[in-house]
């Protein structure tokens, strides 16, 4: 396995999704060296002295970071977070316009400091603003994609790993489509260990219906509005999310995981940034093709499709 030496993140927006994943970055050492870069100077300095203050126990101990643009020099991957955050009952989608605005006027500046780096939306909605940003940037679409679903995933496997009684990595199971309210699980392959979802008999001695099922993914679906609705906002599981995809990329992993790429003749669909299984490597992420999908997935994947599409034509 290829590892990219020296390796560098910049993690652009010092707000808690972007605080919260370079801290994950350090602890799980997933760069050499971990960058923050906010235009707010006096907090992201800030945040980079807390970050620093610990690196005594981490496993990355290089953490720089401040306003100027020159932070992000040098990146092997930017993981874009800052923008506009949801507030209590709103939806994703309704950021798009202001966040829009945000990283488009950002990306060229960008692009001219860390031209071949692999870019990673984070910032919502995040399939929406990478398509805008692929397009106006002209990035292969390999190269800028969405964390999209990876978070959502974890969510899920969470909640089955409760009810199965089993480690978290035993589950195999998908959220795939809009990091949001089309969001849905890809039932028809999920497994624990090998056996069927529907199959496996659980601690309690039954086994999961398939209503309950539906049940776990609308609350895996609506889960951020509940943190949110608690304590403003949610930062750490996202920050872990794309810890993890940042290092899939910079040890060149490999990894399949459900992030959002611009999808080229993916199950008919076309110009649109979905999450779908897709292989994390250091050339970036490109989706598996042979996925194959229930003809009620590819549905529910066409609607979500669908959706977002409009509010990207919305915003063009
Ligand atoms: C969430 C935000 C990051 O799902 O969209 O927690």
């Amino acid at each position: 396995m290829t590892v990219i030496e020296n390796s560098k993140v910049t993690v652009v927006g010092a707000g808690s999704v972007g605080s919260s994943t370079a801290y994950a970055a350090l602890i799980r050492g997933s760069a050499r060296h971990v960058a923050l870069y906010d235009i707010a100077t006096e907090k992201v300095e800030a945040e980079v002295l807390d970050l620093a203050h610990g690196t005594q126990f981490t496993g990355t101990s290089d953490i720089t970071g401040g306003s100027d643009i020159s932070v992000v020099e040098g990146s092997h991957v930017v993981v874009i977070t800052a923008g506009a955050k949801q507030h209590p009952g709103q939806t994703r989608i309704e950021l798009a316009g202001t966040n829009a605005g945000i990283l488009g006027s950002m990306m060229p500046q960008l692009l001219e400091v860390a031209p071949n780096a692999i870019y990673v939306i984070v910032t919502n909605p995040c399939d929406v603003l990478t398509v805008l940003a692929q397009e106006s940037t002209g990035l292969p679409t390999e190269r800028i994609f969405a964390s999209g679903t990876v978070l959502d995933t974890s969510r899920l496997r969470w909640k089955l790993a409760q009810r199965a009684g089993v480690s978290t990595s035993s589950v195999h199971a998908y959220i795939v489509g809009e990091h949001g309210d089309t969001e849905f699980p890809l039932w028809s392959k999920a497994t624990i260990g090998t056996v069927p979802i529907l199959d496996w008999v659980t601690p309690r001695g039954d086994r999961m219906t398939v209503e309950e099922l539906d049940s776990i993914a609308v609350d895996v679906r609506d889960a951020a509005y509940k943190v949110i609705q608690g304590k403003g906002a949610t930062n750490y599981a996202i920050g872990l999310s794309s810890a993890r995809i940042i290092e899939a990329i910079l040890k060149d992993e490999h990894a399949v995981m459900p992030v959002s790429p611009v999808l080229q003749g993916f199950h008919g669909i076309d110009g649109v940034a979905l999450s779908v299984p897709s292989v994390v490597s250091a050339a970036g992420a490109r989706p598996v093709i042979e996925t194959a999908f229930a003809p009620n997935e590819l549905e529910l994947l066409h609607r979500s499709a669908e959706a977002l599409k409009g509010v990207a034509d919305s915003l063009r």
